[in-house]
């Protein structure tokens, strides 16, 4: 089945989101209502002020992605929601909306898999992709090194068996009292700060796929607590230059292994400037073609669900209406 223009929904975690994408490429509209501001002061996300925020925020959401996208309520073909991974109550937001609102267009529905969206936000700006396709997916929740042999069809090389890359940057920037979220603030002070300065370990660099960051986290609280006059942004380099360091070895030793024609970044970690920065160089080193989304794509959006979307309705056809939100969802793998 084919839907081209699709509604997609996005409230897994801290952004409610939603947007309007034609043929799972042409973005005519992507708002994002981040709810960064609200979570700040606690350090991290809340899940029960997440949920109350994403129901206050949601139709204005929505209404606003229909008139910035210039449509008719008539001319959306279909409407899709993250139903998972992410927080429960955030998740049954966004997909109630979506059931809600093709049952009164009488619309298919489509229920998205979040890391499955976030592969597909890189073929929103290059949709003619070449795969194999080795792709490094970083987020808050999830460090995975995968192999996108087709569309819809991968398979997982590695993950992490213990903190996300992006949960070791945003604990690493709340011990040193940076800020929240911490991706983009370490990012930010490691400009200017020397990323040898210390050499901070890199588990698991040639040892397998899987990753590990929660040594070098503790690293820096250890290093941190007995140098208490340490220069901030050579502890935020040096710190990002370990967890790059890694990601990175292993992205290009898979790309090599598997024959991959381009190395791809995706989820909310590769909007780092140090990483894009290491995997344009490893794509001109070694050949690959080099795919980094742009960085409002990179983190959560829903541009990115309608595009896995209108790929998903094809093959799937549509969700059924009983189907509810699942916090542990997995990337279908082949
Ligand atoms: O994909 P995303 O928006 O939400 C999840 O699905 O988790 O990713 C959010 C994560 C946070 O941990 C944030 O600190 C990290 O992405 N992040 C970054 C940068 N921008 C966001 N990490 C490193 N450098 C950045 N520039
Ligand atoms: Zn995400």
């Amino acid at each position: 089945m084919t839907a081209d223009r699709i509604l997609g929904i996005e409230t897994s975690c801290d952004e409610t989101a939603a947007s309007i994408v034609n043929r799972g490429t042409d973005v005519m509209s992507s708002v994002v209502a981040s709810q960064i501001e609200i979570h700040a002061r606690y350090g991290g996300v809340v899940p029960e002020v997440a949920s109350r925020a994403h129901v206050e925020t949601i139709m204005p959401v929505i209404a606003q992605s229909i008139v910035e996208a210039g449509v008719q309520d008539a001319q959306i073909e279909a409407v899709a929601s993250t139903y998972g991974p992410g927080l429960v109550g955030a998740l049954l937001i966004g997909v109630s909306a979506a059931k809600a609102m093709s049952l009164v267009w009488d619309v298919p529905f489509v229920a998205v898999n979040h890391l499955e969206a976030h592969l597909y936000a890189a073929f929103l700006e290059e949709p003619d992709l070449e795969m194999p396709l080795v792709i490094l997916l970083v987020s808050g929740g999830h460090t995975m090194l995968i192999v996108m042999e087709d569309h819809l069809r991968y398979r997982v090389l590695g993950s992490t068996l213990d903190d996300a890359a992006g949960e070791a940057f945003d604990k690493v920037a709340r011990y040193m009292d940076l800020g929240y979220p911490g991706g983009p603030v370490i990012d930010r002070l490691s400009v200017d700060g020397d990323p040898q300065a210390i050499r901070f370990p890199r588990a698991m660099a040639s040892d397998g796929w899987d990753f590990s960051f929660s040594g070098v986290k503790t690293a820096v609280v250890n290093h941190v607590r007995k140098n208490p006059g340490v220069e901030v942004h050579d502890v935020a380099a040096s710190f990002q230059e370990a967890v790059v360091d890694v990601l990175i070895r292993k992205a290009r030793k898979a790309a090599q292994e598997v024959g991959a024609k381009g190395l791809c970044l995706a989820g909310g970690v590769a909007a780092n400037s140090r990483l894009r920065e290491r995997l344009l160089d490893v794509c001109v080193a070694d050949g690959y073609r080099a795919f980094l989304p742009s960085r409002s794509m990179c983190t959560d959006n829903a541009a990115m669900v309608a595009a896995a979307a209108w790929w998903r309705l094809q093959a799937d056809g549509p969700s059924p209406l009983d189907i509810g939100a699942n916090p542990s969802l997995r990337l279908p793998v082949v």
